[in-house]
């Protein structure tokens, strides 16, 4: 008898008839090393004489294309196998493909839940997607029934982001779940905050939802945002027609290697996690001493959502004084709000003996 495979990846699943139809027919751009890699390498076209600066490193070869080695240490770190992970230019690389496979310019439309992050509204403007709002309740809750009542024929994909941006909360799984169930296209949950919250990644539930993409990335909890490292973690046959469209050599050779090394030191990113965590909770507590200060949202992430009187003076007069948050009072249920990410003890330090200082204060 064949060994058992920890994940049976739902065999009868298959997305195909949501893929967009010139994308089913598309032939793939063939990389000169998807069939030989070693040798002599007279294939490609590069410089054999080397890379113009002096490194030693093999700049003149072109990156490996799929990756397999990184998706593999992707998907150890999280309980998941290699095929089911697409790692690409930072997870707005995903967020593009997302569109491009599955929804047809100037016909189909996503699903957001503002406030959230900008970037799902962007890429589908750019696709020339259709873009329904389906806003969280006033306390930043997911409502499955509120999404669900807005789905059409032309959806193809929702985008939800737990824990979310600016809010900072995680979304109620169960109200995920319902979403999963009844919405027979793909679920996108963004995770990029997650490693900060104690909730833990939905990576499970891909098991009985083939339909769930969870995106992730290493700019935040590893801290390696300028490297543009991402990843999509959804069932292998999601993850092979991103793997068709995307560009053969998307992931740099130094990106890659540079990723290799993360999940190698996953103890230090916790350790930055609880500093972070902290740090947190300490200029949460200091924010709540200043006059100004209304609300300090609750934050399963690595920054705040505070309502404050006069938010845009404050946004403004601490950008003048060198210190830049982010002015969230324009989006949906945020009205006077400022978006403080977690800095080090004396950028907080700072920020906060600004906040005090009487001379930034509105009314001087
Ligand atoms: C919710 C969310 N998703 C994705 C990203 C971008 O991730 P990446 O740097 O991997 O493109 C951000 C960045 O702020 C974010 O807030």
């Amino acid at each position: 008898m064949p060994d058992a495979t920890p994940t049976d990846f739902r065999p009868s699943f298959n997305p195909e008839p949501w893929v967009r139809p010139n994308i089913r027919t598309l032939t793939p751009y063939h990389a000169a090393r998807d069939d030989y890699h070693e040798g002599i390498l007279l294939d490609a076209n590069e410089n054999s004489f080397g890379p113009a600066i002096p490194t030693g490193l093999p700049l003149h070869r072109y990156p490996d294309t799929r990756l397999n080695d990184l998706r593999q240490k992707w998907a150890d770190f999280r309980g998941i196998q290699m095929e089911q992970v697409f790692v690409g230019v930072g997870s707005d690389e995903a967020i593009d493909l997302l569109m491009r496979v599955f929804c047809e310019p100037g016909r189909d439309e996503i699903i957001i839940t503002p406030p959230t992050y900008g970037m799902y509204k962007v890429a589908a403007r750019v696709n020339n997607v259709g873009v329904t709002e389906a806003a969280l309740t006033k306390n930043f809750e997911l409502d499955a029934r509120t999404v669900l009542n807005r789905v059409n024929p032309h959806t193809k994909l929702i985008m939800l982001c737990s824990p979310n941006n600016p809010t900072a909360n995680v979304l109620n799984q169960a109200e995920i779940e319902r979403i999963l169930k009844d919405f027979k296209r793909l679920v996108v949950v963004d995770e990029a905050y997650i490693d900060f919250s104690d909730s833990g990644s939905l990576c499970h539930l891909m098991e009985t939802n083939p339909n769930l993409v969870i995106l992730q990335t290493l700019s935040k909890a590893f801290g390696m945002a300028a490297i543009r490292m991402g990843a999509a973690l959804a069932h292998p046959k999601v993850i092979e027609w991103m793997m068709k469209v995307k560009a053969p050599y998307n992931v740099n050779r130094l990106t890659a290697d540079a990723a290799m090394q993360a999940f190698d030191h996953s103890e230090s990113m916790r350790d930055k996690i609880r500093q972070i965590i902290a740090e947190r909770n300490r200029l949460a507590s200091t924010l709540a001493g200043h006059p100004d200060v209304q609300t300090i949202f609750p934050s399963d992430a690595n920054f705040l959502l505070v309502r404050m009187r006069n938010a845009l003076h404050w946004y403004r007069r601490l950008a003048e004084r060198g210190v830049i948050v982010r002015y969230r009072g324009d989006q949906v249920h945020c009205e006077d709000t400022l978006r403080i990410t977690v800095g080090t003890t004396p950028e907080n330090d700072r920020l906060i003996s600004e906040l005090h200082d009487p001379e930034n204060a509105p009314d001087h």
